[in-house]
């Protein structure tokens, strides 16, 4: 595996192996010494031109914790803004010998088609509103961690999924695991082929999530993306909240085991309450947690791993 680009290029057993070992990975954090050898000598860049906290952060603690230089760059800091062009970017960064290229992009399908310009290792770390894969990852490494294997558990995605590049990530990365998925959104929020899809593979879509929270064993929140929103998708913020929003009142509909997660940032009272955020059946910081051990896991398969490019 040189790339991750897609969750819809890795296998079941691919995913597996990720998971499996981002396990080992994860006992590095509770070191006092926070420190392998795996990546001595390796260049990792991590080229953001979108915002992000979680994605950038836990790239570069992983990197680091695996012994390899790690740089972070930006769109504003860099000859983009002086209109260079970005394969001349790019291609002027992979001059310098780098290992990885880790990209987020606004533009579906920037990471691929760097991807085919340059010759290092390309992790997608988010591009436009079509895939985050290294989330869908490490969603699927809380959600197992807690439930176990995930084949047959049932899983609902709830909110803004016509924006959610996460939605697409994990609905590829869970159905391949064999879980149940049901979509729940306002029908303007629901992505627009998404009955096709959902009939030729199997998953559910639900415009009711009263009705869908009693049969899950797991809850996903998406985030509200409004700064992906050209017009009004629904009245009012509050009427958003009350009939999609994760609220005090839903939480006593989910069945006892059943978790909680939401990938961050939140928009806390628009899709999920501080009642729910907070709940301890809620996974959000673990999945913050799980994000570096994942992380280390995908920097290993790619440039250390068996079939990696060293
Ligand atoms: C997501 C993203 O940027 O795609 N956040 C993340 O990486 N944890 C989701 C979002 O922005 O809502």
């Amino acid at each position: 595996m040189k790339h991750l680009l897609s969750i819809a290029d890795l296998s079941q057993d691919d995913i597996l192996a990720i998971l499996d070992t981002a396990t080992s990975m994860h006992e590095v954090q509770d070191r006092e010494v926070k420190k392998l050898p795996t990546l001595r000598g390796r260049t990792i860049i991590n080229f953001f031109f979108e915002d992000s906290t979680r994605t950038r952060s836990s790239f570069e603690i992983a990197g680091k914790w695996m012994s390899a230089d790690t740089i972070n760059l930006t769109g504003k800091g860099t000859s983009v803004s002086k209109g260079e062009s970005l394969r001349d970017t790019v291609l002027t960064i992979d001059a310098m010998g780098v290992d990885m290229m880790i990209i987020r992009h606004p533009a579906s399908g920037a990471p691929k088609q760097i991807a085919e310009w340059v010759d290092c290792s390309i992790v997608n770390a988010g591009d436009g509103t079509h895939e985050h894969p290294s989330q869908a990852l490490l969603d699927a490494y809380t959600m197992r961690r807690e439930l176990g294997e995930l084949e047959g558990r049932h899983v609902a995605i709830v909110g803004d999924l016509t924006h959610s590049r996460v939605l697409r990530s994990n609905l590829l990365c869970l159905r391949t695991l064999g879980a149940q998925v049901t979509l729940v959104a306002p029908p303007t929020l629901m992505p627009a082929g998404i009955a096709a899809w959902a009939a030729a593979d199997g998953f559910e879509i639900s415009y009711d999530l009263d009705a869908v929270l009693p049969t899950v064993d797991a809850v996903m929140m998406l985030r509200v993306q409004r700064e992906r929103m050209s017009g009004g998708y629904f009245p009012t913020a509050k009427e958003y909240a009350v009939t999609y929003g994760l609220t005090a009142r839903r939480l006593s509909l989910l069945q006892d085991h059943a978790v909680i997660c939401h990938p961050g940032p939140m928009n806390r009272g628009l899709e999920i309450s501080a009642d729910a955020a907070d709940a301890a059946r809620s996974l959000v910081l673990g999945q913050v947690s799980a994000g570096v051990a994942v992380r280390m896991s995908i920097l290993y398969h790619l440039l250390a791993g068996e079939g990696s490019t060293s």
